[in-house]
């Protein structure tokens, strides 16, 4: 088992990486919120799964490329595995931010991603302007590391 578990947030501009890292942290929704939060390891004591877990976040300082890409799960999940040792599966947590702004749950968008992308552990709709799910989805993060189930489906293997 690894000694300590890296978190890293990407997204396209503006979806709320570093207010989701700053609600976490101090419980209370950031009214200025910087570009970038900085670098912190939440200490093993206060996770549920008793490790350490180093959270990173990436401002987006969006190209104009990230910031036309649609649904932002097709620029950044290929990217993610482009850049990854293909022998070792990162699974992703997909977070749809922002929950207070929308009335009905966004599972109509959020399934075909999930059966389009196997690596996808896990989805948490989540506001961190109402500190809803905040914790939940830095412990599902964990445990997607810790304990991963692998792609229950996989439907390029399908014939
Ligand atoms: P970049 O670093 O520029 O990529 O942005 P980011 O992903 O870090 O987003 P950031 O945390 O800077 O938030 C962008 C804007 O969305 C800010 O005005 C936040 O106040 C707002 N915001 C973040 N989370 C929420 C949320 O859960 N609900 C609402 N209503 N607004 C939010
Ligand atoms: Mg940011």
């Amino acid at each position: 088992m690894s000694d300590s578990h890296t978190c890293p947030l990407v997204s396209t501009a503006k979806v709320g990486k570093t207010s989701l890292i700053m609600s976490l942290v101090s419980e209370e929704f950031p009214d200025d919120v910087p570009l970038r939060a900085e670098e912190i390891t939440i200490p093993a004591d206060v996770t549920p799964e008793r490790v350490p877990t180093h959270i990173v976040d990436y401002s987006g300082n969006a190209t104009d490329h990230t910031r036309r890409a649609g649904l932002c799960s097709d620029h950044w999940i290929p990217l993610i595995n482009d850049r990854t040792d293909k022998d070792s599966r990162v699974p992703l947590i997909l977070v749809g931010n922002k929950s207070d702004l929308v009335e009905h749950s966004s599972m109509e968008t959020i399934l075909p991603i999930m059966n389009q992308y196997s690596d996808i552990e896990t989805c948490v709709e989540c506001s961190a302007k109402n500190l809803k799910n905040i914790s939940e989805l830095f412990y599902y993060a964990q445990k997607a590391v810790l304990h991963p189930t692998g792609p229950l489906y996989c439907p390029e293997e399908k014939e």
